[in-house]
């Protein structure tokens, strides 16, 4: 199956990072992916459904079904058969500047000889890319943007300034490889943001903080939301059996705001990372947003690092969001 993504702009590499490991966690095989003006194509044997309702960093998903020129996309449309049913074509400029409507009002001619166009609710949903090539595909999920902004934790029953937006947290989650419902553990779970969006994503949420307001806090954003196990401990000594979990991901204290009780960043990392490298199964991954090379190279002597992604959020704080595997 070749599918398309069109992923959202917050970042040059971790949108595409994410959708990768998103794939990787459900278990489905690329066999190429070529990746342009924040465009990712893809080669892909396997289901592709469940990965992609998890992502956060993209705007619409397709399962690519004609290619080339815009005269050969014509042709597809027309020798198509829709017995009726209705549609929709929506076509968008990649990289390039394209008269839309025109774009769109010629393909509906073609697809309209079998079907009948509706905007609102199709059953045909058709996505035309325009750039050197032409891509068309069916729409198979859009990411729900509207829903990943009213999850803000400003909107939550607990609210602290300290949670990563909904759609930072659902990249933190997938670039951590937690299969569907595995288990995944947030050990600096705070308010909670990372492990709603857990839920919502089909994992199973494990989160400890060593603050017991915040455990409390996030048990109210829970109610309604799903199950959870949590508990307050410290992330050094993790009361869980090794191998227990499937995967970690977390946004630690950076020794600014969020309280350490006095302690310096680099002994709490030194401690939670041979933590995280004990509990971990061979193979699994922890995604980690540190807050400099410093502390990603701490976190490298117990765990190899895999990948990492700078996101400048202001002048005088980088969040890197770092994916780890316990070799
Ligand atoms: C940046 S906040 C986590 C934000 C969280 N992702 C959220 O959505 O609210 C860091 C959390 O680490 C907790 N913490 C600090 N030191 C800790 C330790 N040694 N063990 C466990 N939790 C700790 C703090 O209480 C705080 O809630």
């Amino acid at each position: 199956m070749r599918i398309f993504i069109e992923l959202s702009g917050e970042h040059p590499t971790l949108p595409r990072a994410e959708a990768l490991a998103a794939l990787a966690a459900e278990r489905v095989e690329i066999r190429a992916a070529v990746f342009d003006s924040q465009v990712l194509r893809l080669d892909a044997t396997g289901p592709v459904e469940r990965a992609v309702h998890r992502l956060g960093l993209a705007h619409v998903v397709c399962e690519e079904v004609a290619s080339g020129d815009f005269d050969s996309i014509r042709s597809f449309a027309r020798d198509s058969d829709f017995h009726g049913r209705t549609f929709r074509v929506r076509a968008r400029g990649v990289g390039v500047d394209v008269d839309a409507t025109a774009v769109e009002g010629q393909l509906g001619a073609d697809f309209g000889r079998t079907g009948v166009v509706d905007l609102e609710q199709p059953s045909m949903d058709y996505r035309l890319l325009v750039g050197e090539e032409f891509f068309l595909g069916r729409v198979v999920h859009r990411i729900d943007r509207a829903r990943l902004e009213a999850t803000k934790v400003a909107h939550r029953p607990f609210s602290l300034p300290i949670s990563l937006h909904p759609k930072f947290a659902r990249a933190l989650l997938n670039l951590s490889r937690v299969p569907m419902a595995g288990f995944v553990l947030d050990p600096f779970c705070g308010t909670g943001g990372l492990l709603l969006e857990a839920l919502s994503i089909g994992l199973r949420p494990i989160g400890l903080d060593r603050d017991r307001r915040m455990v409390l806090g996030f048990r109210a954003s829970l109610r309604g939301a799903g199950d959870g196990a949590l508990g307050v401990a410290d992330a050094g000594r993790l009361p869980l059996r090794g191998a227990s979990v499937h995967g970690i991901a977390t946004d630690p204290p950076y020794g600014r705001a969020a309280s350490t009780r006095g302690e310096p960043i680099a002994s709490l990392y030194e401690r939670a990372f041979r933590a995280f490298r004990d509990l971990l199964p061979p193979g699994a991954h922890a995604a980690v947003v540190l807050p400099n090379e410093a502390m990603i190279d701490l976190a490298s002597e117990h765990l190899e690092r895999i990948e990492a992604h700078a996101l400048r959020v202001h002048r005088s704080l980088v969040r890197h969001f770092c994916v780890f595997v316990n070799s």
